[in-house]
């Protein structure tokens, strides 16, 4: 357990008119931070493993209880940690309460923050401060037991990059929430998913507030969350590969009253559509983008050629310029689209480009049975039969495609 965990309160002058003295021990205890949003950075110290950040706002008549039980789990893993408020200048003096609990035990760190609030940058806000390899998040109401976090802190092995409690898994669950409250939850986690698929499906319960994230996994990544949903910010822009779920029940508030309000709910919808459209500035989906329209004239070009200049019948002309199609695609995504990419070895790589080949492969034959039905049933002319086939088939080759193989490519 570590024992420095605290900055002495006169290097941080308070302007405010906080009767706080340096010899006052229980305000010594507080670290003033400002707004500003600083890099979480790849240095720990190697004293410390887990930081567990704890944001809060008004949670003056839940955080020193909280903080005793966080206090006492923590410990009995074993591992050296540091337990960091992070308050947003509460008016009920939150920071004040928790620093009282800091004058008591070790390794509690509290945060006073002005000028920003907001769960996540809170939450961001105390991991730029933290000197753990592992870091976290809890609620700072109670509402979720401190004693998964031993759960979670024993989930935390040398292989995986985020350990979530969730709501959702065999063990895990709500106490008495409103239907309103459930179909909210679930509504907002099903639009996540159809807009965040390869994001938001990775976890059970997207939506937890509690988790822990291997500090590497977030350290170059540059987050920018809306409101409440760190989680979803660190699986969209972390890189994180292997995740593990512990089921937690999430419990009824014992004080003071949840700050979600309807606002939230369109911080939440900005955040879905920022992430959505983060990769359109990606590189990576630039030049997919563009091999995609590469193979596709190429497709159209070898297809006419052999059809109408060497006059080889219809599907046999399809299939060839299908095939073309896809070799491109193959050749072109794995040499430049994901060039670079981490790929677990020869066998990895051989398993995708066969994976690719088979998903098209298929959808081609597809594409063939419907040229034939849009000539033979729909007289449609052979070029348009190819065409409409083309356009119909492609959106679903390359979702087929990219799930199958490209799974580092998200959202
Ligand atoms: N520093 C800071 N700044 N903390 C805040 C702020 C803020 O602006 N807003 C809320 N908090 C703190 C609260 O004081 C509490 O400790 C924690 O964040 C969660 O806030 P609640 O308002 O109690 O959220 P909730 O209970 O409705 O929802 C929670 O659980 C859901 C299910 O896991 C949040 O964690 C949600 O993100 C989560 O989806
Ligand atoms: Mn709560």
């Amino acid at each position: 357990m570590t024992d420095d965990a605290v900055v002495p309160h006169s290097e941080h002058p308070d302007p405010a008119s906080d009767t706080t003295s340096d010899e006052d021990p229980v305000n010594a205890q507080v670290e003033q931070v400002g707004g500003r949003a600083l890099p979480i950075g790849t240095a720990g110290d190697s004293l410390t493993e887990v930081s567990l950040v704890v944001p809060t706002f008004n949670e003056a008549a839940n955080i020193g209880h909280l903080l005793c039980s966080l206090h006492a789990v923590l410990t009995r893993t074993g591992a050296a940690f540091e337990l960091i408020v992070v308050d947003d200048d509460s008016p009920d003096r939150t920071w004040e309460v928790a620093a009282a609990v800091a004058s008591e035990l070790p390794g509690i760190r509290v945060l006073r923050r002005t000028g920003a609030s907001g769960l996540a940058t809170a939450v961001i806000c105390g991991w730029a401060h933290a000197r753990g390899a592992v870091l976290g998040v809890i609620d700072g109401d109670g509402q979720h037991p401190p004693e998964v976090v031993a759960d979670l802190v024993a989930a935390m092995d040398e292989r995986t990059d985020v350990a979530v409690a969730s709501r959702h898994v065999p063990g895990g669950g709500v106490s008495n929430w409103s239907a309103i409250r459930r179909l909210l939850s679930r509504g907002a986690q099903a639009l996540g998913l159809l807009l965040l698929p390869g994001t938001v499906g990775r976890v059970t319960d997207p939506m937890s507030g509690f988790f822990l994230v291997r500090r590497d996994v977030v350290a170059t990544a540059d987050l920018d969350p809306v409101g409440y949903k760190i989680l979803l910010e660190v699986l969209a822009r972390g890189d994180v590969r292997r995740v593990a779920e512990r089921p937690y029940v999430f419990l009824e508030r014992a004080e003071g009253e949840s700050k979600v309000a309807a606002g939230h709910y369109v911080g939440y919808l900005r955040h879905l559509m920022r992430l959505r459209l983060h990769p359109l500035r990606s590189q990576a989906l630039v030049r997919y983008l563009l091999v995609t329209a590469v193979a596709l004239l190429a497709d159209a070009i070898v297809f006419l050629w052999i059809f109408d200049r060497q006059g080889w019948n219809l599907t046999r002309s399809a299939a060839i310029a299908g095939e073309v199609g896809i070799l491109l695609t193959v050749a072109l995504h794995d040499l430049w689209t994901f060039a670079g990419r981490a790929t677990r070895g020869t066998i990895d790589r051989i398993r995708r480009l066969l994976g690719v080949q088979i998903a098209l492969g298929t959808l081609l034959f597809g594409r063939l049975l419907a040229i034939n039905v849009l000539v033979n049933w729909f007289h449609l002319g052979p070029l348009a039969a190819f065409c409409v086939a083309l356009a119909a088939i492609t959106p679903a080759s390359h979702l087929l495609g990219s799930r199958l193989t490209w799974r580092g490519v998200r959202p």
